[in-house]
């Protein structure tokens, strides 16, 4: 079986990675994938957390690196487990906080590289250096299989959402900007007990956006993969290794259209500031938000990638 595999992680404690897998495996398991969360932290909150909610028919698994051995150890073990969970389920979800003893090529592994920040300039500031380490993995677009970075503000307060640190930040590498997930004591409240998606408040809300919008990215990751297959092999469409990931009859998520839509308000209004502050005078600054909507995924990959670097 082909998975997607999608790794959450940073260098910075406390900033909700435990609490996007948990509730990440959970809102994938509900639209009717199979999904597997490995984690990878000593805390163990994001296993906990699935294996004392509710049932919600997420395989759990909880494996230490051999972060003390050093050398490729570390991510040989990851590897393994990786594999191994992709070949029963369909998603497999990593909780990992990511340290110096771990190579960055661990993250090629991965189809999506979903990065949690808070929007407070010291972490927004840490996150900056964090991807800059890393950012061959994600600049290197010659190789077959880089990954796809989601940045995902997190614990993010009502006042905050007007801030426009994104388009002003001036991050290393290309990427695309989740929906951000809301700052609540609900949030808190729920560790062990239930799911994100299912509260009734703005913080519930926050989190569907998200979830809808990292399965957008799947799909994009997986018409990307179809683009790259077509470009090498013509008119052999059957080289694709992937199956499709949407279910039309499980998922209620998002249409090719909407896919640009949710991810692409966030680009869009980089690119804006971008044109805007003379940084990338090949983005389109007049273009509307529908413009994108419309655009077919390989045409919407074009346009984000002319619009990414804020070198
Ligand atoms: N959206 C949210 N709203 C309110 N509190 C949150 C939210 N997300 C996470 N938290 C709280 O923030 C703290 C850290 O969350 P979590 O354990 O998910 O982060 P982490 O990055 O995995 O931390 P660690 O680095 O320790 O593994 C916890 O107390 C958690 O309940
Ligand atoms: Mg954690």
């Amino acid at each position: 079986m082909s998975s997607f595999k999608i790794l959450i992680t940073s260098q910075k404690g406390g900033v909700g990675k435990s609490t996007v897998a948990a509730n990440l495996a959970a809102f994938v398991r509900r639209l009717g994938k199979s999904v597997t969360l490995i984690d990878f932290d000593t805390h163990a909150s994001s296993s906990n957390w699935l294996n004392r909610a509710p049932e919600i028919g997420v395989s759990v698994q909880h494996h230490l690196l051999p972060l003390e051995q050093g050398g490729k150890r570390p991510i040989l073990d990851a590897r393994l487990h990786l594999r191994r969970a992709a070949e029963r389920a369909e998603v497999v979800v990593c909780d990992l906080t990511w340290t110096d003893a771990i190579a960055s090529e661990l993250m090629l592994e991965f189809d999506l590289v979903i990065v949690p920040t808070s929007v407070s300039e010291i972490e927004l500031s840490a996150t900056a250096g964090f991807l800059n380490r890393h950012r061959w993995v994600f600049d290197a677009i010659i190789l077959h299989s880089a990954p796809m970075l989601l940045m995902c503000p997190t614990r993010v307060h009502p006042e905050q959402l007007r801030s426009d640190v994104f388009s002003n930040q001036r991050f290393p590498v290309s990427f695309m900007l989740a929906p951000p997930v809301l700052e609540a004591q609900s949030a808190r409240d729920l560790f062990e007990r239930g799911y994100l998606m299912d509260l009734p408040d703005a913080c519930g809300t926050s989190f569907v956006e998200f979830g809808k919008a990292v399965m957008a990215a799947l799909e994009m990751r997986e018409a990307s993969l179809v683009v790259r297959e077509t470009q090498t092999t013509p008119a052999n469409l059957s080289a694709i290794v992937r199956k499709p990931l949407h279910n039309p009859t499980a998922s209620k998520t998002a249409t090719v259209s909407s896919q640009a839509s949710i991810l692409g308000r966030h680009r869009l209004q980089k690119m804006r500031a971008d044109a805007t502050s003379g940084k990338n005078p090949s983005a389109p600054s007049q273009m509307p938000a529908n413009s994108l909507a419309s655009m077919r995924i390989p045409q919407f990959f074009k346009r984000m990638s002319m619009g990414m670097s804020t070198k």
